[in-house]
């Protein structure tokens, strides 16, 4: 029997988002499954009943029948008390809980003995888990939107321009935080033509700064601002001092400053005093983004745009919302990924495999059970320092040295025997090709096998460039005798595809070294 997955209408005060798409709906009947939508669900997100009747879901036209009917509920806010009372043993609710902050929430949901999976709970273990990942999803659209507002707000073009009408200087924004949300604001006002500055605890962020546009400034300071998982911690007395210091210079600087800097399980750091906010010019702005969890920046109010001292600070804490079709149609290939891994046998049947790292993580409640928090996970660490990373490449075979040792020895002596053969019995001419043959090979293994995975790319390219050294034949071909060229004219068509040879490896050549030097400059501090 197919279970039936129902998306109720969201009840939260501004919600706008809906947790599925009709898009999704789609995939998620292939999958094996019913799906039940309240009527009016996706209205807010441009979503019609209509479109979602078209895609297969069933429209419900209460609240009530549609928790009723569903074995699967899919949300996007934290259920409310009458949400909650409208579950039955049994259900599946996937939603964000954020159980550390609703204690209570979580006892009430366990007393119906269902099962609830906590989105925001998914254990951050890079690429595995990335795809259902809504944290990471709808940050990238708040940062987007923050920068939106900032232009809203903000009374000047972010680019710079030269016109009839005089000279426009471009708009210097500054970013606090280079998480998710940072980068994607970074991304979108450098795409808008400003200069884009940024600044994190965690130094490690700083390439990717610099390759999405921005600068990375960095506090006057040495100290590691990882907290452990990619995330941040609070910093000593002595870095905060540092960084005031900077920011305060930044505040005189730029024209808009947009924070995203948080800390799991801690209000948000302050980062920009009233007296920084003072020292701005006016028409300034600042989009707080961690305004719902006390803010980055001392005067604003959350929920609300406020004028102080000539500058604007939004503190809108529903950015995601601004956005509502982007963030839902994302949210919805998140969860579309999710129902994925639970339901491997595509029969519209889900399982809570706890033994799988992503779902332990996700399930806080298990059939009325509290299964929250998940034992810590193994994760690897995240990666320290790319740019470090080339002298420190993990020689091969390393690890197992001594035991390989003989077998080294043993493959090396067939080998030596094999080439005396090949040595006693091949041509003599063939004997020189394959000497060359040879070293090129084992050449080629120690180059890429002692170089970091992360560099392959700029030296694939650059060997790229190097193997353009065909050029020399097609050189060879066309050019006069006195040159070293060929001795007697090549027949025509040889001629011209020598000069298309040529062409062909031009692009390869200067196309390979522009790559690479593209690419190693983002390595590059
Ligand atoms: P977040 O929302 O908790 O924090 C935002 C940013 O603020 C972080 O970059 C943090 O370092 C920074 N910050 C904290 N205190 C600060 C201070 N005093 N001054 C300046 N900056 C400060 O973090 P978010 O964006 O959710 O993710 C952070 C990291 O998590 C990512 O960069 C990545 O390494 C990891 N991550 C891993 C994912 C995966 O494995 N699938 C997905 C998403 C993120």
């Amino acid at each position: 029997m197919p279970q039936i997955i129902g998306v109720p209408k969201e009840t939260a005060a501004g919600e706008k988002r809906v947790a599925t798409v009709p898009e999704v709906v789609e995939k998620l009947i292939k999958l094996g499954f019913k799906v039940a939508v309240e009527s009016g669900a996706g209205d807010a997100a441009n979503c019609s009943d209509d479109a979602y009747r078209a895609a297969g879901a069933q429209i419900v036209d209460s609240a009530a029948k549609l928790w009723a009917a569903a074995d699967i509920v899919f949300k996007v806010s934290v259920p409310t008390a009458e949400e909650v009372g409208l579950m039955h043993a049994g259900q599946t609710l996937i939603t964000f809980i954020w159980p550390a902050q609703n204690p209570e929430l979580m006892q009430q949901l366990a007393a119906r003995k269902v099962t609830v999976l906590a989105i925001d709970s998914l254990p951050r273990m890079r690429s595995r888990a990335q795809k259902m990942d809504a944290l990471t999803s709808q940050a990238g659209v708040a940062g987007y939107r923050a920068v939106i507002e900032a232009a809203n707000a903000f009374g000047r073009f972010f680019n710079g321009q030269i016109t009839a009408a005089g000279k426009v200087p471009p708009a210097k924004v500054f970013i606090a935080g280079a998480g998710v949300a940072g980068l994607a604001a970074i991304g979108t006002a450098a795409g808008l033509g400003a200069i884009v500055r940024a600044n994190d605890t965690r130094a490690e962020v700083a390439d990717q700064v610099v390759s999405l546009g921005g600068e990375f400034v960095k506090v006057d300071y040495e100290e590691e601002g990882s907290g452990g998982g990619g995330y941040a911690k609070v910093m000593s007395e002595g870095f905060q001092k540092a960084q005031r210091e900077m920011y305060a210079k930044q505040a005189r600087e730029v024209d808009i400053i947009i924070t995203t800097a948080l800390i799991p399980g801690k209000p948000a750091p302050r980062l920009i005093t009233a007296e920084m906010v003072q020292s701005m010019k006016p028409g300034s702005v600042i989009v707080d983004m961690a305004a719902e969890r006390g803010g980055n920046c001392e005067l604003t109010e959350p929920g609300k745009v406020v004028v102080k001292h000539g500058v604007t600070i939004v503190g809108y804490t529903d950015l995601t919302s601004r956005l509502a079709k982007q963030s839902s149609t994302l949210y919805a290939t998140n969860l579309f990924r999710l129902t994925e891994e639970l339901c491997k046998t595509k029969d519209g049947v889900i399982n809570v495999n706890m033994d799988d790292d992503a779902i332990r993580g996700l399930t806080v409640i298990k059939e009325g059970n509290i299964t929250w928090p998940p034992p810590p996970l193994k994760l690897p660490a995240p990666p320290a320092k790319p740019a470090a990373m080339p002298a420190k490449a993990p020689k091969h075979g390393e690890a197992s040295a001594p035991a390989s040792a003989t077998r080294t020895a043993v493959m090396f002596g067939i080998a030596a025997l094999a080439f005396w053969f090949v040595g006693a019995n091949a041509p003599a001419a063939f004997l020189g090709h394959f000497t060359v043959f040879v070293l090129a090979v084992f050449v080629g293994y120690m180059v890429v096998w002692n170089v970091t995975p992360a560099l392959h790319t700029p030296l694939m390219s650059v060997t790229n460039a190097i193997s353009s050294i065909i050029a020399i034949g097609a050189l060879v071909q066309i050019a006069p005798p006195l040159l070293g060229g060929a001795t007697a004219r090549p027949e025509a068509w040889i001629h011209w595809l020598a000069w298309v040879g040529i062409a062909l490896t031009a692009i390869n050549m200067f196309g390979g070294f522009a790559v690479t030097q593209r690419m190693l400059q983002m390595f590059r501090k």
